[in-house]
């Protein structure tokens, strides 16, 4: 039977826009997005919607209380829905057995979300659907949990439905997906799904696979993802050496067609929601099945990028002659990326850091990110720093060394260096000689992006430090300048 009300619990970055996409593109389908947070559900409610997403605005607004509805009433919505959308959020563990800190999703609010629908959900035939990235054989325990329940007359298909979606172009990336992927066992409840997406999504792009293959599918999708970014950060410290340039290299590289030109910038590593968690299951995985080759495999993804993350803020520290105490640094960015407010996993918070606990005054200006959270990133012990050899700081020196700022030519004022940590447009159209007038000589630049002009800085009298370019090496030719954004 087709479809006609869709519950989805959790309304954070998937379930939000998912939902306001199916929403707007399926007005005969009633979609209410459920959430147990009420200050986030009044926020999607309101005029300022909790995430930040360009045209996520305009589709609720337009979609708002006709056929979208966001609520807290999860029981409610469970109890009418054909289709339930599990959406919640799975962090890494940071509690438990010594094998699993760190490695593991954590699944309890997978678990919880499980229970009610095992409880509440309507007479006949309810379809859950997991949206939220866990670890392979997830289905599974989401149907042993709803089987449990043992209700008569109350069935369930458990199908796997991983989003690709990616924040700053989320609607976009829904809108126009590379491709739909639904897992599952039952060829009825599949083609319920797909017919969905098929209002918007050619059909040749709804791919239907095993739900072992497509929970797996997720995983490795942003292993690959974030391997091809280690790898390139790895090319970018032998740029460095070699007098090199990392920019040249991606591009040549890039032309390959086997290669592809996307997801080669180097920058001071990745952060995000996914890349770290995801790989972290895979990891987790392998060892659970004894493949410690492969597992270690992975790993080495990560270790990469925690070893660019540090060795960006050890070039900082070397380039200020070796002390940054007392003195004033500028962050630009803190968001994981461009056209985000998230900052979850951000590089900037390890750079932010670990500057902080050598003794700097840091100065951060974002676009989006609200104050608060940056507090909150850089009080509060969580797994970024478990894994990162920054240093955990205290509350008391956070409220002391660290001050928000409105504007970037603020946060630059006399400081002793510009660290750009977040490729936000503007900063490519900022006036730097107004920032270099401002700040204290030698003036130095970190672009941890690769998004400036380096010989207009230099022309301008920045002392001037990149990723996989070494300005001053011997062997320097006058190569290309940086790369602008993505490619
Ligand atoms: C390679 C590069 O492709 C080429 O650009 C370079 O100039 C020389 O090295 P070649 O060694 O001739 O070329 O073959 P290639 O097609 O790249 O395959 C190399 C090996 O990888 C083969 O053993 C091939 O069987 C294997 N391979 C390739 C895989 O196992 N899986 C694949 O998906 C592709
Ligand atoms: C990622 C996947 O792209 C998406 O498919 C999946 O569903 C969720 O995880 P997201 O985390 O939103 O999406 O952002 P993404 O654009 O992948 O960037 C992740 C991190 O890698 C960011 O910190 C970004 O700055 C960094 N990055 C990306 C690079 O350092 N270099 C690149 O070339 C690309
Ligand atoms: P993601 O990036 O995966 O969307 P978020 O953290 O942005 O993750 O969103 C997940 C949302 O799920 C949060 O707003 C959280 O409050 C909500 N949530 C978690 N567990 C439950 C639950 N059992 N019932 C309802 N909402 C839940």
């Amino acid at each position: 039977m087709p479809v006609q009300s869709i519950c989805c619990i959790g309304a954070g970055y998937v379930g939000g826009p998912t939902c306001a996409v199916i929403a707007a593109k399926c007005p005969h389908i009633t979609v209410t997005v459920t959430d147990s947070n009420a200050a986030r559900i009044e926020q999607w409610n309101s005029d300022i919607l909790p995430i930040y997403e360009p045209g996520l605005e305009e589709l609720v607004k337009r979609c708002r209380g006709v056929n979208l509805f966001f609520s807290t009433d999860v029981k409610g919505a469970v109890k009418k829905a054909d289709l339930i959308f599990i959406s919640v959020n799975t962090p890494t563990k940071v509690k438990g057995a010594a094998g699993e800190v760190g490695l593991a999703p954590d699944l309890q609010y997978v678990e919880l979300a499980a229970r009610t629908i095992a409880r509440e959900a309507k007479e006949g035939l309810t379809l859950v659907v997991e949206k939220s990235t866990v670890p392979v054989r997830a289905a599974a325990t989401i149907s042993e949990m709803l089987a449990s329940a043992n209700r008569p007359g109350v069935s369930f298909q458990v199908l796997s439905n991983p989003e690709f979606l990616s924040e700053g172009t989320a609607i976009k990336n829904l809108l126009h997906p590379d491709r739909v992927l639904i897992g599952g066992e039952n060829q009825q409840a599949i083609s319920d799904l797909a017919d969905i997406y098929a209002a918007w999504v050619p059909r040749e792009r709804i791919l239907e696979t095993s739900t072992w293959s497509s929970e797996l599918s997720k995983l490795v999708a942003n292993a690959l993802l974030a391997q091809r970014i280690s790898s390139i950060n790895a090319a970018s410290e032998l740029c460095e050496m070699t007098g090199a340039n990392v920019s040249e290299v991606a591009k040549a590289v890039g032309m390959d067609s086997r290669i592809g030109p996307k997801f080669l910038n180097p920058s001071i590593g990745f952060g995000g929601s996914c890349f770290h968690k995801d790989i972290m299951s895979l990891v987790y995985l392998c060892k659970h099945y004894h493949l410690p080759e492969n597992a270690e495999y992975w790993q080495d993804i990560i270790n990469m990028n925690t070893h660019q993350r540090v060795r960006f803020c050890r070039k900082i520290v070397s380039s200020l002659f070796n002390t940054v105490s007392h003195k004033k640094i500028a962050v630009f960015g803190f968001a994981f990326k461009k056209d985000t407010g998230d900052t979850r996993e951000s590089s900037s918070i390890v750079v932010a850091d670990y500057l902080i606990g050598e003794g700097a005054e840091v100065f951060i200006y974002d676009p989006k990110v609200p104050d608060r959270q940056i507090l909150t990133d850089l009080k509060l012990p969580q797994i970024t720093k478990e894994i990162s050899p920054g240093v955990i700081t205290p509350e008391g020196i956070v409220d002391k060394s660290v001050h928000i700022c409105r504007d970037p030519y603020d946060a630059a004022r006399g400081a002793h260096a510009v660290v750009v940590c977040t490729e936000w447009d503007e900063f490519t159209t900022l006036d730097y000689q107004v920032i270099y007038d401002s700040m204290q000589k030698p003036a130095f630049l970190f672009d941890g992006r690769m998004i400036l002009n380096h010989d207009t800085l230099m022309k301008i009298g920045f002392r001037v430090h990149c990723i996989g370019k070494s300005l001053n090496h011997p062997n320097k030719t006058n190569g290309a300048s940086a790369t602008n954004g993505y490619h």
